[in-house]
């Protein structure tokens, strides 16, 4: 009998995923509990987490999903910042654990409706400077909104980036799942107080994958890859790829998954979103052992984002195995029995060489 490779790393620690809320979240956190030892859980919910007390309850709510996958996962709530949060709305938080807040600009995403308004940046500066004074991170979804050309959002952005830098140098700082080579160079330029999360599908997808995929197939649009920030050029999606291989401290991983219901997804106005979950560890293995850098994994999946964050964990290990399995083609939604929708996860339907192989 020929041995099946395989091969031990730390469980990774999730720095940017979306649990959602209700019968959703239910399914989404007992499938990202079992690959991963805890992630940041982002606020754009609906109704969204404004304050400390909506951290805690919808940490809570987490938690007790996950439970019969993982009881140890360690789901951390952000607050989500609007131009009403108050530096007391910071403070409170941060007494009740809270470590990070999520700034969207006006309607760049998924709900962000009631985000910060770019222009008046300095209103929030209270703000932030109790953010640097207490510790509380600024994650930040980097991307202008408005009339810019989508693709140069994220650089668009840039000049706030720096600015807030400038001026609360302290202030620990994450540019969330960057899409570009500048955003590479910039976040390694700036200073160490600045680092940058990194998404499962930007390491894979180009814009050509959007917009026509598979290449020359004659079919086109392909909602399910379609996210914000979209992914960009064939020369970004390799800087990302060198950065997340690098072993830079300042590069770690974020899946961003994002999951919307199908038919949100298939539509015209679709959502935006990629939904990564089941896959996002197995085809992670894939991209650094196809790099020849499995040694430099756990750094990028679980180390540096802790390390940045300054969370301290006794984490525990995951066997990874490597056995072809066939991608769902969807995976149902169900509230007890009744069946509510359904959520289609990246490469559906299409096979993946390495498998976890115990929880
Ligand atoms: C995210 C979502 O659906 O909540 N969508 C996305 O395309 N990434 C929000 C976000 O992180 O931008
Ligand atoms: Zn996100």
């Amino acid at each position: 009998m020929t041995s099946v490779p395989m091969f031990r790393i730390p469980r990774p620690f999730d720095m940017h995923t979306h649990l959602r809320q209700g019968p959703l979240m239910r399914l989404v956190t007992r499938l990202t509990a079992r690959h991963f030892d805890g992630a940041i859980v982002m606020p754009n919910t609906n109704p969204p987490i404004l304050t400390g007390e909506d951290a805690c309850r919808y940490q809570s709510d987490i938690m007790r999903s996950a439970r019969g996958a993982n009881a140890s996962f360690l789901p951390l709530t952000l607050i989500k910042l609007t131009m009403e949060t108050t530096p007391d709305i910071i403070i409170q938080a941060k007494k009740l654990g809270v470590v990070a807040a999520k700034m969207y600009p006006v309607g760049v995403t998924t709900n962000s409706a009631d985000g910060v308004d770019l222009d008046k940046l300095r209103e929030l500066y209270p703000t932030f400077k109790a953010m640097e004074d207490t510790g509380v991170i600024l994650c930040i979804h980097g991307e202008v909104g408005g009339d810019v050309f989508v693709l140069d959002r994220e650089e668009f952005f840039f000049e706030y980036l720096r600015q807030l830098h400038r001026d609360f140098p302290t202030l620990r700082i994450v540019l969330e799942h960057i899409t570009t080579k500048a955003a590479v160079d910039l976040v390694r330029n700036l200073g160490k107080t600045v680092a940058a999360s990194i998404t499962l599908h930007h390491l894979f997808l180009t814009l050509n994958n959007v917009l026509c995929d598979p290449v020359g197939a004659g079919e086109f649009l392909r909602p399910h890859h379609a996210c914000r920030p979209y992914a960009k050029r064939p020369e970004d999606r390799d800087a990302l790829v060198r950065a997340a291989i690098s072993g830079d401290p300042k590069f770690f991983w974020g899946t961003d998954s994002a999951p919307h219901p199908f038919d949100k997804k298939e539509a015209d106005c679709c959502a935006a979103g990629v939904w990564t979950t089941p896959v996002a560890l197995p085809l992670l293995v894939e991209l650094f052992e196809k790099h020849e850098a499995l040694e430099r994994l756990a750094g990028f999946s679980s180390q540096f984002g802790l390390a940045f964050y300054g969370i301290k964990r006794r984490t525990r290990m995951l066997t990874m195995v490597k056995r072809a399995w066939t991608v769902p083609l969807a995976y149902d939604v169900r509230n007890g029995a009744k069946f509510v929708t359904k959520i289609v996860p990246f490469r559906a339907g299409q096979k993946i060489s390495w498998k976890v192989a115990r929880y």
